[in-house]
């Protein structure tokens, strides 16, 4: 993150006018209840449950001074009914249309909100079968070199802030995992990049294409997918050119949440473990993508990562020195967006003695995803207006990958990422930060 032309408190661009959210993805499952979700909110039918720009609150001062403000209060953030949305996808059916085929939401409520989803229809996607194997659309742009690509995507920004009268713009990846790829000579520099965008270079994915194509507008940029995307030194570049803000990647929702709130416990009481099994069900299209085994890779790395770094077995040997973690992921289809997961996790403590602990996760995914992709768009652009830019880590609350700088190792701890986050906003907003210390109470 780049911090040299910081703006704090009343120096913070307000969040005036309107703020259009754009997702790639727009026709799937997470980005329907996203959208449906906020209407909802909007016409009062439902609350933001699981929303921390909406529900959450933040402790300024002392425990004494009861000074517990919302954080929307706390920050200058835009009201909900200043969101406008949009997007691309493969599939060109309206929002109406993905909602009642995503079968997340209630068939009622998508009926009731049907006059305003209509009107949401998206762009013709940058897409290429390669990197996701088991999709097949027709909604897809005919240019067929990068350059001309990245000015369709360009223009389909500009247009859509034009038509909705926009004052700032943010992009949020909710678009299918892509294909594992490695990070290749072309993704380390952007001169190289430029290059390889110049001969179509089969290492750069499409979801690299709309990042570039956002970044170079100004455009801030969130990875929700665990592709790496704007995870690679030449976005990170690009970003710090255009000093935008980027975020990512792997929304952390699930079966990772729960790991990283159970793992930090159980590490806590230093309790040792031998093993973490986790797998799990789930039928949606998401689930259908991730059947093939180059998309199921990238995300099987994503979600293997976050036990080392919480549980740092190079520190404690003893204890986490010989781990064996396994996850997988099976597609189900009978059981549609409603993820089962199962997790076995085998510990020891006092004197060895071997315990067993058992989750099993009855979750729905699309609605715990949609929130964070709703915090995630807020707190970015409120990210810019405080003129911060390059990787956002103090964002690393909502991802199982956590982007971070490169000589720092990613904090995995929900616990730690929700005081960084929060502390984040007491900087900016010049509050003192809180360290819970506490001994203060007992010396006066
Ligand atoms: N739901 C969760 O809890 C969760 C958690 C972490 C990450 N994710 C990730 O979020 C993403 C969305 O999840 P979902 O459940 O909505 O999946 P989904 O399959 O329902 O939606 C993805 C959408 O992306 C579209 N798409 C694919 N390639 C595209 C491209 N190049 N351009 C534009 N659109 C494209 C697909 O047509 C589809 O409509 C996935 O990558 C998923 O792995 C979801």
């Amino acid at each position: 993150m780049k911090a040299e032309k910081i703006r704090r408190k009343s120096e913070i661009l307000p969040a005036k006018g309107r703020l259009g959210i754009l997702l790639p993805g727009l026709a799937g499952a997470v980005s329907t209840t996203f959208i449906a979700g906020v209407e909802a909110v909007r016409r009062g039918m439902a609350l933001p449950i699981g929303s921390l720009t909406q529900m959450g609150t933040i402790r300024l001062g002392k425990r004494t001074e009861n000074q517990v403000p919302k954080i929307k209060d706390f920050i200058p953030l835009p009201d909900l009914d200043a969101l406008v949305f949009g997007g691309w996808d493969i599939f060109d059916d309206n929002l109406y249309e993905a909602c009642l085929k995503a079968e997340v939401l209630e068939k009622t409520l998508v009926e009731e909100l049907k006059d305003f989803l209509t009107t949401i229809k998206p762009y013709a996607a940058v897409f290429k079968q390669e990197f996701v194997h088991n999709l097949e659309g027709k909604h897809i742009k005919k240019e067929t070199s990068y350059l001309d690509l990245i000015e369709a995507l360009k223009a389909d920004i500009e247009d859509f802030k034009q038509k909705n009268q926009l004052d700032r713009c943010v992009v949020v990846w909710c678009g299918s995992t892509e294909a594992y790829l490695p990070i290749k000579e072309v993704h380390q520099s952007l001169e190289k990049f430029e290059e390889g965008l110049r001969r179509n270079d089969p290492n750069i994915s499409p979801s690299m294409l709309y990042a570039y194509a956002a970044l170079s507008m100004g455009v801030p940029f969130v990875n929700g997918a665990p592709n790496l995307t704007v995870d690679i030194p030449a976005m990170i570049e690009l970003a710090e050119k255009y000093e935008v803000p980027i975020a990512g990647k792997d929304f952390k929702t699930g079966q990772t949440l729960l790991k990283t709130i159970i793992a930090p416990g159980i590490k806590a009481r230093l309790l040792g473990l031998k093993g973490w099994f986790s797998t799990n069900i789930l039928g949606n299209r998401d689930g259908l993508v991730l059947d093939d085994e180059a998309s199921y890779k990238t995300k099987r790395i994503s979600k293997l990562s976050v036990l080392d770094y919480i549980l740092q077995p190079h520190v404690y040997p003893e204890l986490y020195g010989d781990v064996y973690h396994k996850v997988c992921i099976n597609y189900y289809p009978p059981r549609g967006d409603n993820k089962e997961a199962w997790d076995c996790i085998d510990i020891f403590g006092w004197l060895g003695y071997e315990m067993q602990i058992k989750v099993n996760f009855l979750c729905r995914d699309s609605i715990l995803a949609a929130p964070v992709v709703l915090d995630l768009a807020l707190f970015i652009d409120f990210a810019k207006r405080a003129g911060l830019y390059g990787v956002q880590e103090w964002l690393s609350f909502y991802f199982k990958s956590p982007m971070c700088k490169e000589e720092l190792y990613p904090e995995h701890d929900l616990f730690i990422q929700l005081m960084k986050l929060k502390n984040t906003l007491r900087f900016l907003m010049e509050e003192e930060q809180i360290t819970h210390l506490g001994i203060d109470y007992y010396m006066e």
